[in-house]
């Protein structure tokens, strides 16, 4: 696994036969070196590094024990016996895994790694949520932070929504803070999305409803339906595959809607000869380096300036310095672990 390769010669072989094309000769032979030093590190230190499906090529081959979507990624956290784990990816999911492992360190290599999903509610607003819906369960995706989580009954992520509100068995739920996600899981689950007037003293018909929040994610928000039918009059055979923070008309016009790693299996087990990827452009080489055959299309004038904050150098410092330590406060992480444990146990 290179994950562990300490030697430089096999590490920069490795990636060599892994990412040439996708990394430039000189930046391989660069960034190998990078890579050995987390490599030797991260033994001595009794680290793990968990890299979310959108970290760079070379972090993502490389030093990454564990790769995945957040939900993979955060089952994988609660099962660690590490003592520091490096989380690669943005700040709610180093967040989460601090909220399941009190006792273990928990570093992410830079401080400027938000979201704009997670930044777009806060704990007094699902305050407000509740008392305008006494009684309704809570169901609050992954991408927010500690305080909201406090105030949820469950967490879901992209990869088990569905599953989670199909479990709860119950013809309403608050959902948010993503009001694409709630539209796209809504239409899926035969329900109907409203979003909360406060001032408004008018009974609701609260029958089949998700109440949601006007949460976006700026990266795939900017994706249109124009875009889809631009890529299919160029690539006719082409699969459009779609993550469901796309609006619903996007995932309408789509072949296929799923998490991160959804995307990377469907990849993997069909064998079309394009494919459109309408999420963080990064992983479509990540995606290329394990199906060379593959040809991926993206748009990559669309970015998540959040997740390309992780590097590999900034990993490395990160391990050596034991920077940026995640802290939660000890009465909000035991109320926001409640809604995680009941997302994995339910899912
Ligand atoms: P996944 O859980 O599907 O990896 O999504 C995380 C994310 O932030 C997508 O933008
Ligand atoms: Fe947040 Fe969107 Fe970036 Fe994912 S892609 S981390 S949802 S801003």
């Amino acid at each position: 696994m290179s994950a562990t390769i300490t030697d430089l010669k096999e590490m920069t072989a490795y990636m060599h036969e892994k990412l040439l094309g996708l990394v430039p000769e000189f930046e391989i032979a660069r960034k190998a070196e990078v890579a050995v030093e987390i490599n030797k590190l991260k033994k001595e230190k009794n680290a793990i590094i968990l890299g979310h499906n959108y970290m760079e090529p070379a972090l993502y081959h490389t030093v990454a024990d564990v790769t995945g979507d957040s939900l993979e990624l955060c089952r994988k956290a609660a099962s660690t016996d590490a003592d520091i784990l490096v989380f690669c990816g943005v700040e709610f999911m180093a967040e989460t895994a601090k909220i399941i492992n009190p006792s273990k360190k928990v570093l992410i290599p830079s401080t400027k790694a938000g979201c704009s999903l997670a930044s777009s509610i806060t704990a007094e607003d699902v305050r407000n949520l509740k008392k305008k819906y006494p009684g309704v369960p809570v169901v609050t995706y992954i991408n927010s932070y500690a305080d909201v989580k406090a105030e949820t009954d469950v967490c879901c992520t992209s990869g088990n929504a569905a599953k989670i509100v199909a479990a709860l068995n119950t013809d309403t739920v608050i959902f948010i803070p993503d009001e694409y996600l709630a539209q796209n899981v809504a239409r899926e689950t035969g329900k109907k999305v409203i979003f909360p007037d406060f001032k408004s003293k008018k009974d609701e018909s609260l029958d089949k409803v998700f109440v949601s929040w006007h949460g976006k994610c700026e990266v795939h928000e900017q994706f249109t339906v124009e875009d889809v039918s631009r890529i299919r009059a160029q690539f006719p055979d082409v699969v459009v595959l779609a993550h469901p923070e796309c609006s619903p008309e996007v995932t309408a016009a789509s072949d296929f809607t799923g998490s991160t790693s959804a995307m990377i299996n469907y990849v993997k087990k069909n064998k079309a000869p394009n494919y459109l990827l309408l999420t963080e452009c990064a992983m479509g080489d990540n995606i290329i380096a394990e199906n060379k055959d593959a040809n991926i299309l993206r748009l990559c004038s669309i970015r998540c300036p959040h997740m390309n904050q992780i590097t590999l150098e900034d990993t490395l410092a990160a391990l050596k310095e034991d920077k940026y330590e995640v802290q939660v406060p000890e009465e909000i992480r035991v109320r926001a672990k409640r809604s995680i444990d009941r997302m994995l146990e339910m899912s």
